[in-house]
């Protein structure tokens, strides 16, 4: 629209036109409005053009000046004043430049282009149209909460980039040395030390804006439930705040000192003000047809999916689903009442002495509760909600429940949050439950803190005033700290978050996660929900006892880097009981109705860890386990009706892994009695290569490689997706101008061109080396099988594998080369080559088979190291053996029988062998399916089941392709899916329908 008006204006300048004729163009970006040239004078004041809504209401007045024209110029500045005074909301402009009054106060202003050159900028344009929107608002009722979540939600964008401007403003005039009050830094810096180390300015303005829209929403909704027909203000804003909610009271002072913050953020604010003001709340409640204590937390979930949906996805508003949350309460309540006879179970009055040192200093003794309660990751309040609404539903006396939540039950409520909304609405919602029962001055201990980090040191805050925003913000942490130090906890319950990739690296925890490390395993307990879990753990061991209830991702169940974690928890705890939600074989990660979260795709599992402290020290505590299998609504149903109940069982413990899950003991016992494990058959295993810039170093296109490669060493240019960060490893273009072009293998049955450089991981040099042994090939394997897909999860190449070839829900892959490579040396003139299975291996082999190991034989009494990988490879694909033994080929290396005797052996070898043939032939293409097409460019991949056709374009095909072989899958890779989808775009050429009609051939044939 902007460039489309400027464009006008230019033309209507070439024609010397009058003022008035720019006033056409004008128009042209008043979409939607009517406008009246010239009314009817008022007064003296003769003003140019009428702005009227769609409704015929007048919205604003517009002056106009010749296009260009100085609108600071002496002349015109009576006139100016003398129409300021009169109309209340008006716009001056020159065309060019826009000065937009409310009650003859400068609201903003903004330049859309200058008149010499007319280069527009965008972001003047958006201004431009932000202060006409809130032009307009006046007009705008709000009943349909969509409509209004929408509003919200594009203000808000507009909040978090002038907070920003303001931040990165801030910054610059820090570092210039200029003087002033840097408030949005100070507060940033504080968060930043006390709660999110790595929070970057775009994050924290995020969660200012989110903060401020959000707190405005709760305060006009409290602002109707004191009196429907209020005036809402935003100087208001703060009083309605309930006192229980200390931090976002404060917060809201400051904002209602509107001198405090930049001109741009304060009109946003007035904006959103301006909206909520206008908003309908009785519509908006009867239209979320809720009961009033979910309004406010299902308005924030409409409000993310327009504001920022990918975050309702991600960090989610993925608020624990109540059945859950109920069941965990009421499975607390009966632990507490049978494993540590205490009566009244999670409603418990109950005192004990406590000491703790205070300060570092003073031995203090004190009376406290003694079932404290703490949701260390509070979220939205849930758990803390369903533990009021728990003991009230069973709270026999109502003329006392006033004096019971005061004297025991609020203080015995704990909760730590880290982020700023969340921690807004659990206030919110315990306020609305308690909220006929609270003192004037009662808050609640539902603290803003990172859990992790352990107690926060603060400062001297003699400095700062009770009415500072930062004085809060240690308030919060000195409270969090009082929880951590000053307390016995006796349960901690609630949601954890998952990141694998925890940024929490403090070192409180930090020191707590080395209870758990497991020979080279630190990546994978970098999951934010396992450092929950060991803080849980923490806490109930610092409290000598007590219960600990997540529900969390039941990876720790049984990964095998997570056996130290298992061991050290059996230490701790005397009874774990685990309900583990699972699916049944059909289950893919697209079965969104079987999930718990809908959003969250690992599975979980809800498990309650009890110290009671009856067992010996040394002794491990017990693990009963059951499962719910079924759709989302069978698992809530399940949960409802049951508790603790007879369904878990206790399951046996097996060294060294020991396994929190069912395993049969009998079919364990058969599995690693007289077999192998691919972990000491070979005597050298690397995972895949991996590169971390794939779109850079990898292509099935060779000279698209080399033209990518060699564009990226001329110019630096990363192709899109590819990190800044590659740039980095990459300066150093003479090692870069050494790499070689090879091959490998990208995905099952997918070979690619691949560019091996400094810029990859150097982690798999020596495989490389490998490479040059002749006949070489790799045995790729899962370690761990993290992935829904029963076990199937080997290949034999002739090309190192991919990290990721599995598919990349997959996880990494591990391989083994046949043989190992080495140059000359002291014994050898020439390179020569060995085996790469150890020689304890053979040995054994040759044992049960009666025949010698011989890489070199000259008659069939030997047999060599490709006949020990086909009989491995002919096991690794037996269905039999893989469904028999699925569980545990999954969970560690995989482990094949040792032959029995030769025809034992011989009979896999076989097996091995035929598939292996199928498998490393790149050359035989499937004869059975024929290309079809009037179009060779691939754009929408189908398969059509009915006709066995798979359709790359609309109308050009493979056809006799069958629903077995579009399905087939070795991981979670399905090759024909794949391997067509990841060339879209491209056009089919000879060689890629060879290429192709080879995948076929291999699918086909590894089915039958
Ligand atoms: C799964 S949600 C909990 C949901 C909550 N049970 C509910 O029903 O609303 C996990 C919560 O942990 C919070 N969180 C993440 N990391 C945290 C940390 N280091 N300290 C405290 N809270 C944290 C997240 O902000 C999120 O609100």
């Amino acid at each position: 629209m902007l460039p489309h008006y400027l464009k006008a204006l230019k033309d209507t300048q070439s024609r010397n036109a009058s003022e008035y004729s720019y006033r056409t163009d004008l128009k042209s970006i008043l979409k939607g409005l009517t406008i009246t040239d010239e009314p009817t004078k008022k007064g003296k004041n003769k003003i140019d053009m009428e702005v009227y809504t769609s409704k015929g209401l007048v919205s604003f007045y517009i002056e106009t000046k010749k296009l260009g024209e100085d609108l600071s110029a002496k002349k015109h500045q009576e006139q100016f004043e003398r129409y300021k005074k009169e109309f209340k909301k008006l716009v001056i402009t020159n065309f060019l430049d826009f000065e937009f009054y409310r009650d003859a106060v400068l609201i903003g202003k903004c330049s859309l282009a200058d008149l010499k050159t007319f280069t527009s900028s965008q972001s003047d344009f958006d201004t431009f149209n932000n202060l006409l929107d809130g032009f307009l608002l006046d007009h705008i009722k709000f009943s349909n909460p969509i409509l209004l979540a929408k509003k919200l939600a594009d203000k808000t964008l507009l909040l978090k980039k002038e907070l920003l401007n303001s931040l990165i403003t801030e910054d610059q005039e820090l570092e210039q040395g200029i003087k002033k009050k840097f408030k949005l830094l100070a507060y940033r810096n504080e968060f930043k030390r006390m709660l999110l180390n790595e929070i970057d300015n775009a994050q924290f303005a995020d969660l200012y804006a989110q903060t401020i829209t959000y707190g405005l929403f709760a305060s006009r909704y409290y602002s109707f439930q004191k009196d429907p027909t209020s005036v809402f203000k935003r100087s208001d804003a703060s009083n309605l705040i309930p006192n229980s909610n200390p931090l976002l009271k404060q917060f809201f002072d400051s904002i209602s000192k509107s001198s405090d913050l930049d001109q741009a953020i304060n009109l946003v604010i007035d904006d959103i003000t301006m909206i909520l003001s206008n908003t309908d709340m009785k519509d908006i409640i009867a239209n979320l047809k809720l009961a009033n204590n979910d309004i406010v937390i299902h308005f924030y979930e409409t409000f993310l999916e327009h504001y920022d949906p990918a975050l309702r996805a991600s960090m989610g508003v993925w608020y624990t689903p109540v059945e859950v949350v109920d069941y965990i309460v009421k499975g607390v309540d009966y632990l507490l009442k049978d494993k540590f006879n205490i009566a009244d179970g999670i409603s418990s009055s109950e005192k004990q002495d406590f000491t703790y040192i205070q300060n570092k200093k003073t031995l203090v003794k004190k009376d406290v509760h003694k079932v404290q309660i703490l949701d260390p990751a509070t979220g939205t309040g849930n758990f803390l909600n369903s533990t009021i609404n728990f003991i009230k539903n069973n709270f026999q006396y109502p003329s006392l429940w006033k004096e019971y939540v005061n004297k025991d039950l609020i203080p015995r409520l704990n909760g730590f949050e880290l982020m700023m909304p969340s921690y807004v609405m659990a206030h919110m919602k315990m306020y609305e439950l308690l909220k006929d029962c609270l003192n004037a001055d009662d808050r609640f201990n539902i603290y803003l803190t990172n859990t992790l980090n352990g107690s926060v040191e603060i400062p001297q805050t003699a400095l700062l005033s009770v009415s500072d925003l930062i004085y809060q913000l240690h308030e919060e942490a000195l409270g969090a700290n009082r929880v951590r130090e000053e307390q016995p906890v006796m349960v901690i319950m609630g949601n954890p978050p998952y990141n694998r990739d925890s940024k929490n690296q403090g070192e409180f925890i930090t020191d707590l996660m080395k209870d758990y490390y497991f020979k080279g395993s630190s990546g994978s307990l970098n999951d934010d929900y396992i450092k929950f879990i060991r803080y849980g753990q923490h806490l109930i061991e610092q409290n000598g006892s007590g219960v600990l209830a997540y529900i969390s991702s039941n990876s720790f169940l049984n990964a095998n880097t997570m056996q130290n974690m298992r061991k050290s928890l059996l230490k701790t705890f005397d009874e774990i009981y685990v309900l583990n939600f699972t699916f049944d074989s059909k289950w893919n990660q697209e079965n969104v109705k079987d999930r718990i979260f809908t959003t969250v795709k690992a599975p979980v599992c809800i498990s309650f860890f009890v110290k009671t402290n009856k067992k010996k020290q040394n002794e491990f505590g017990k693990v009963f386990y059951t499962e719910v299998k079924g759709d989302r609504k069978f698992k809530f149903d399940y949960l409802d009706q049951n508790t603790l109940n007879d369904d878990f069982k206790e399951i046996a413990l097996i060294q060294p892994e020991y396994y929190f899950i069912h395993q049969d003991n009998d079919v364990h016992k058969t599995y690693i009695t007289d077999s192998f494990s691919l972990e000491t058959a070979f005597k050298f295993k690397s995972t895949g290569v991996l590169t971390s810039c794939d779109a850079l170093v990898i292509d099935h296109n060779e000279n698209n490689l080399k033209v990518k490669v060699s564009t990226y060493l001329k110019t630096g240019d990363l192709p899109k997706g590819v990190k800044d960060s590659v740039k980095e490893r990459g300066q150093d273009v003479k090692s870069l101008s050494n790499g070689k072009f090879r091959k490998i293998q990208y995905r099952v049955f997918d070979t690619r061109h691949y560019f091996d450089s400094s810029l990859t991981d150097t982690r798999v040099e020596k495989l490389f080396k490998e490479e040059q042994a002749k006949g070489q090939i790799y045995l790729s394997y899962k370690k761990n099988c993290n992935d829904k897909y029963d076990f199937k999860h080997t290949l034999l190449t002739n090309r190192i594998p991919e990290y990721v070839s599995f598919g990349a829900s997959a996880g990494t892959v591990h391989c083994s080369p046949l043989y190992q490579y080495h140059d000359a040396d002291m014994t050898h003139a020439e390179p020569y080559q060995i085996s790469n299975f150890t020689q304890d291996f053979t040995d054994q082999i040759t044992l049960k088979i009666g025949k010698d190991f011989n890489d070199n034989p000259i008659d069939d009494t030997t047999f060599s190291s490709l006949d020990a990988m086909d009989y491995i490879y002919g096991y690794l694909n037996d269905k039999t053996y893989t469904s028999t033994y699925n569980q545990f080929l999954k969970s560690n290396y995989p482990r094949v029988p040792y032959p029995k005797d030769l025809d034992h052996f011989e009979s896999y070898r076989l097996k091995g062998n035929a598939l292996r043939s199928i498998h490393l032939d790149d050359s035989t293409q499937d004869t059975i399916s024929k290309f079809t097409a009037t179009d060779n460019k691939i754009s929408k991949v189908s398969f059509n089941p009915i006709d066995n056709k798979l359709f790359f374009n609309n109308t050009s095909y493979f056809d006799n392709i069958t629903n077995a072989m579009w399905e087939f899958k070795i991981g979670a890779s399905q090759p024909l899916k794949n391997w067509i989808e990841s060339r879209k775009d491209d056009d089919f050429d000879i060689d890629m329908v060879k290429e192709f009609l080879n995948v076929i051939y291999k699918v086909r044939n590894s089915i039958h």
